[in-house]
């Protein structure tokens, strides 16, 4: 039998250094995915029978958001056992089997680490809440109230700092009158990276994981383990009962520091099959740079998260704005520039915490079926290493939430009770979480039109998006005009054609609030890749414009066309994309 790397070999004949630069990852959110057992959650028998399915769409890497034992406060992210199975997904068993499957494809498999909290019923917060003096208390950040104030009433928490998902991140602790540090829910205690023990005891984990054979970590909100010790008070929105704490904890002090130990500690002296991508909410380019100079050790690649932030307004995630097109270009054309010579790009659309893709940035109406194809050519022939999230590949949308009653994540559980006791209008409220909610990439997975469209046998924990027998993996299989041919498209354009992986990057039309249009140049080969992301007509005004009408057409999303008025111009229909190829 071929060792796994020979078969991740033959799947991708592009020279590229390092590995990753020509592989595609997908991301796996295993609560939604795949019910093997009829319980209505997904679990990892259920992945280990859909791994064909990945492996005919081609993709190099799975990554697995959290599949660890966990009161499930955060579906996951809330950790009680690093090194367990958590039983709803299945037996320590079953987890060697989906790895030893996902290898067996020439597949890899890339596990979340969730290191900047832990749950609150992990043993090591259990320990450190049980008394003031016990050994455990500094592995965790436990302050006073505010000096002044009685300990546990309103205002007396030791900062102002709102927690992601509402109110203070600050729970008081009644038995030793002192507060702990949340950055998230009050189950998830931010963990105390200045103590060397926690450092250590996370590496020996990450260790034991990479010496049981997976291949690399997918690090939640890794750049939020360094905090300003101070922990001075953030600034207030007008009118705000919170202040925004992030300049102590976005990019801390120490922060590159402990990624280079955990580099040293973890991974130096591994052979180089290794991936590790840093999840960094605020990271700037700047940053990024030295985060991915792979001279300074740090990690492979971070997810930024500018442009997922593009069509907020002054007030966060729920003050939704139009998207422009402008913005979009200019911001990813910044990051294309920014990490051209030094460092590399994650590229993605979407994930288990951003709405659906073609919902967000495409038509999901008139166009799905086009501009979810525009979308996968765009980010995937952008320099950098591409995600795909579940059921994307299908054109899979958000979702019509008809009322707060359908809603399970925290995050937007707990939004709609505080923003409506606040007095803001339940209606506004919830059309903010339809568009917004990080629920609408968390609906099971459309695999047919059957009962909860194939995903499960029982009654799915979240409801199924009500188009699943429109949209969903079976109808698309055997189709070649379909999103998923599409995907499997642009991915095999990655692992065929070294421009890709390899080549530079030069943004187009940088004016045009229409056409989405950029080259990637590598050794005399070019691709012009065009989307146009209105739903008119759109001319494509490139220079060369000529050459490039009569030029290869490597992948379109629209059948061939009839012959142009003009052979020597680009004209594109809506929400059209086209790769384009000139060599020599
Ligand atoms: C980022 C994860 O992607 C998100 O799902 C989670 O809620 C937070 N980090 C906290 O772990």
């Amino acid at each position: 039998m071929p060792s796994p790397s020979d078969a991740a070999h033959a799947r991708n004949t592009v020279d590229a250094q390092p590995w990753w630069r020509s592989a595609v990852v997908y991301q796996i959110y295993p609560r939604s995915f795949a019910d093997s057992d009829g319980d209505g959650i997904g679990d990892l028998r259920g992945i280990f029978s859909r791994l064909d399915y990945l492996a005919a769409l081609g993709v190099d890497v799975i990554w697995l958001s959290p599949i660890y034992p966990s009161p499930q406060d955060d579906n996951g992210y809330d950790i009680s056992d690093y090194r367990g199975i958590e039983p709803t997904f299945g037996t320590q068993d079953d987890f060697d089997e989906l790895l030893a499957g996902v290898h067996q494809r020439g597949m890899k498999l890339v596990m979340d680490l969730v290191v900047n909290h832990t749950s609150d019923e992990h043993p090591w917060f259990v320990e450190s809440r049980s008394a003031a003096d016990n050994p455990k208390r500094d592995w965790y950040w436990w302050r006073q109230g505010r000096d002044g104030m009685a300990p546990g009433t309103p205002g007396a928490e030791p900062t102002n700092w709102e927690s992601f998902f509402s109110g203070s991140t600050w729970q008081f602790d009644e038995s030793s009158n002192e507060y702990y540090l949340h950055l998230f829910s009050v189950k998830q205690p931010d963990l105390n990276w200045e103590n060397p023990a926690v450092r250590a005891a996370v590496y020996e984990m990450m260790r034991w994981w990479l010496d049981r054979g997976v291949d690399g970590f997918r690090m939640d909100v890794i750049n939020m383990i360094s905090k300003d010790t101070d922990l001075p008070d953030g600034s207030t929105l007008q009118g705000g009962l919170y202040g925004d704490g992030s300049a102590s904890y976005l990019c801390g002090p120490r922060i590159h520091e402990f990624l280079q130990e955990m580099h040293e500690a973890v991974f130096s002296g591994r052979p180089d099959v290794l991936l590790t991508v840093g999840e960094m909410p605020g990271v700037t380019v700047e940053d990024a740079v030295l985060f991915t100079d792979p001279k300074r050790r740090e990690v492979d690649m971070v997810f930024q998260f500018e442009h997922v932030s593009l069509d907020s307004g002054p007030g966060g995630k729920w003050d939704i704005k139009p998207l422009r097109l402008l913005d979009l270009k200019a911001s990813l054309g910044r990051w294309q520039a920014g990490l051209a010579e030094t460092g590399w790009n994650s590229l993605y659309w979407d994930n288990h915490d951003q709405p659906r893709a073609v919902s967000r940035f495409g038509d999901d109406g008139e166009f799905r079926v086009q501009s979810a194809k525009l979308l996968a050519s765009v980010l995937h022939l952008h320099r950098g290493t591409p995600y795909v999230y579940q059921g994307e590949e299908l054109g899979m949308t958000n979702v019509p939430f008809a009322g707060p009653a359908d809603f399970r994540d925290i995050e937007s559980v707990n939004h709609f009770a505080v923003a409506t006791a606040a007095g803001d209008d339940p209606d506004a409220v919830l059309a903010a979480l339809r568009v917004r909610s990080r629920d609408n990439a968390r609906t099971p997975m459309q695999w047919d039109g059957g009962s909860a469209a194939g995903f499960s046998t029982g009654t799915p924990w979240i409801a199924v998006n009500p188009n699943y027998p429109e949209i969903n993996a079976a109808a698309q299989i055997d189709d070649p005009d379909s999103v998923l041919a599409h995907y499997r498209a642009v991915i095999e354009l990655r692992h065929t054609d070294p421009v890709v992986a390899n080549g530079d990057f030069t943004m187009l039309l940088p004016n045009d609030d229409r056409v989405y249009a950029f080259t990637r140049n590598w050794q005399g080969s070019t691709l012009l890749v065009l989307g146009n992301f209105s739903g008119e007509q759109a001319a494509a005004p490139v220079p060369d414009e000529s050459a490039w009408a009569k030029a290869e057409l490597v992948l379109g999303n629209y059948p061939p066309e009839a012959a142009q008025d003009d052979p020597n111009v680009i004209v594109l229909r809506p929400w059209e994309s086209r790769i384009y190829r000139r060599t020599g």
